[in-house]
């Protein structure tokens, strides 16, 4: 039997617990600021109803067509949409995306747990500029030397125990594992989540601060519409790389999760569900905590420039942030860093799942040695990551943004043209507890892909006239890196789909 979701509100619980994590408190934040806040808004809601909600439809229906042939990945998916030979291997993006971005996450996500528990014990107590607050970070991951840290064992030890969780997790399945999870997780993020906006929303300026030092400015910042960057293409395609990566799509994850549901179970609801509360914490938990607080603590320009780098605001700036908090300064550090733990573990999880899927599937393996062979190699692959200078951003830059956006767009062509949106939109309504509207034929057909397209010119036409930059070793090996790991696992998928796919892995 093919392992399966237990309830309909622990798949939704997990679906947004996937979709839900550090880019909406922490890649959000500073993506908007350091977009010009309002600005930011208008490409972004354009993007989520042109591309997120008609990709995300897509990709459950998908995935829940792929799971009727026991396939847990989108080479398996896409090659039974349409059965074309390169279908498979433009599917392998869904299970190495995922994968290569697994190798910084889970140390980010570990990173956040480390400094939950600074905060709790006053390791960076007395800190009192972001400067010196990222002289302790970097120090931390061991890129420099500080009082504060003489070796590496530390992030070595919070990296082991959250990769140990994710694996443990995983080792439980779909149902009493990652369901399980996400039904304490989640909920338990927005409560801390909630604390933190009500201590936000009732702060006082600092003594000394500028007639923009306010809640209400903050709220403000982000909020009122500014027509001006409309023109702008790099805040266009901040906002569409913002949305692929917040809602989880173009990833392959999406996909894996709905491949557990029943063939008859809604897809439609299920998708715009997770959509809501993706967005809910997005805007108005994670647009309100950080910015707001940074907002109130050092003013408008302040905070767009904390906000260029995505650990200035979240990291360094919310660490001086809560010190400077007239009572529990050290609690709540704790709590906004293990809500931000708990929001990267429930992706971490996702993130790796379609790897265990595609080596069960093509080695048979029972789950736990698929657990322990893709763990073992989670840990090593990740050294590189947390060892040497560049590769995490390289890491991100390709998988992490620019292989969504080629993977977003070659799946929406093979699902509105390869498999048709005639069959398509019945997929989509099929059990369908919500109306879908027709609108999403051409949409799917024309629109999100001619508007991918353009981002994607957009994107590659930046990097063109900005050069991809002098390679350090960091960045030459992560790149060698990517290419083998790409054809490797689009060999594993050759081997997983000779036969014909197992049922009951
Ligand atoms: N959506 C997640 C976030 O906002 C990132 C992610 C993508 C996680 C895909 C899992 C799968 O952080």
């Amino acid at each position: 039997m093919r392992d399966r979701w237990i309830t309909k509100s622990g798949l939704i619980l997990a679906l947004a617990g996937n979709a839900i994590g550090l880019g909406n408190f922490l890649r959000f934040p500073g993506q908007a600021a350091s977009n010009g806040g309002g600005a930011f808004m208008i490409p972004y809601f354009l993007s989520l109803l042109i591309i997120g909600i008609p990709l995300m439809w897509a990709e459950c229906a998908i995935g829940r067509y792929g799971g009727r042939y026991g396939h847990g990945h989108t080479a398996g998916m896409l090659h039974r949409l349409w059965p074309h030979p390169t279908s498979k291997y433009i599917g392998v993006f869904g299970i190495f995306i995922p994968f290569v971005v697994a190798l910084y996450y889970i140390p980010i996500t570990s990173w956040c747990l480390a400094f939950s528990w600074f905060s709790l014990t006053g390791a960076y107590e007395g800190l009192q500029t972001n400067a010196e607050v990222g002289t302790f970070l970097s120090s931390f991951q061991g890129w420099e030397s500080s009082e504060h840290f003489s070796s590496r064992s530390p992030l070595i030890v919070f990296f082991v125990i959250t990769l140990g969780i994710n694996l443990w997790v995983l080792s439980g399945g779909i149902g009493k594992g990652i369901e399980r999870l996400a039904k304490i997780a989640l909920p338990s993020l927005f409560l801390l989540a909630g604390v933190l906006v009500v201590r936000v929303l009732t702060l006082d300026p600092p003594p000394g601060a500028g007639p923009d030092q306010t809640v209400l400015s903050g709220l403000g910042f982000v909020w009122n519409p500014n027509l001006e960057a409309l023109s702008n293409p790099s805040v266009w395609l901040a906002a569409a790389g913002q949305v692929f990566f917040t809602l989880s799509v173009g990833w392959g994850i999406i996909h894996t999760y709905t491949s557990y549901l029943h063939s008859d179970d809604d897809v439609a609801l299920t998708g715009l569900s997770t959509v809501s509360l993706n967005e809910f914490a997005e805007i108005v938990l994670g647009g309100t905590i950080a910015i707001t607080a940074s907002v109130v603590f050092f003013g408008i320009v302040a905070t767009q420039e904390i906000a260029g780098s995505t650990f200035n605001l979240g990291f360094q700036a919310m660490a001086v942030i809560f010190q400077q908090m007239p009572f529990g300064g050290r609690t709540l550090g704790a709590i906004w860093f293990f809500l931000l733990f708990l929001a990267g573990l429930t992706s971490a999880v996702a993130i790796t799942q379609p790897m265990i899927a595609l080596v069960q599937e093509g080695f048979h393996l029972t789950r736990r040695r698929a657990v322990t062979l893709v763990g073992i190699a989670l840990f090593v692959m990740s050294l590189p990551t947390l060892f040497m200078a560049d590769v995490l951003g390289e890491l991100d830059f390709w998988a992490g943004t620019f292989a969504l956006l080629v993977f977003g767009l070659a799946e929406c062509l093979i699902f509105a043209w390869g498999f048709g949106m005639d069959r398509g939109l019945a997929e989509i309504r099929h059990g369908a507890q919500i109306h879908v509207p027709a609108l999403i034929v051409p949409m799917l057909k024309y629109i999100t892909p001619a508007f991918l397209a353009a981002v994607l010119i957009g994107f590659s036409w930046q990097w063109f006239k900005d050069g991809l930059g002098d390679a350090s070793p960091g960045i030459q090996f992560a790149r060698i890196f990517m290419i083998a790991l790409f054809i490797g696992i689009a060999w594993l998928v050759r081997t997983a789909l000779r036969e014909p796919a197992a049922e009951g892995q």
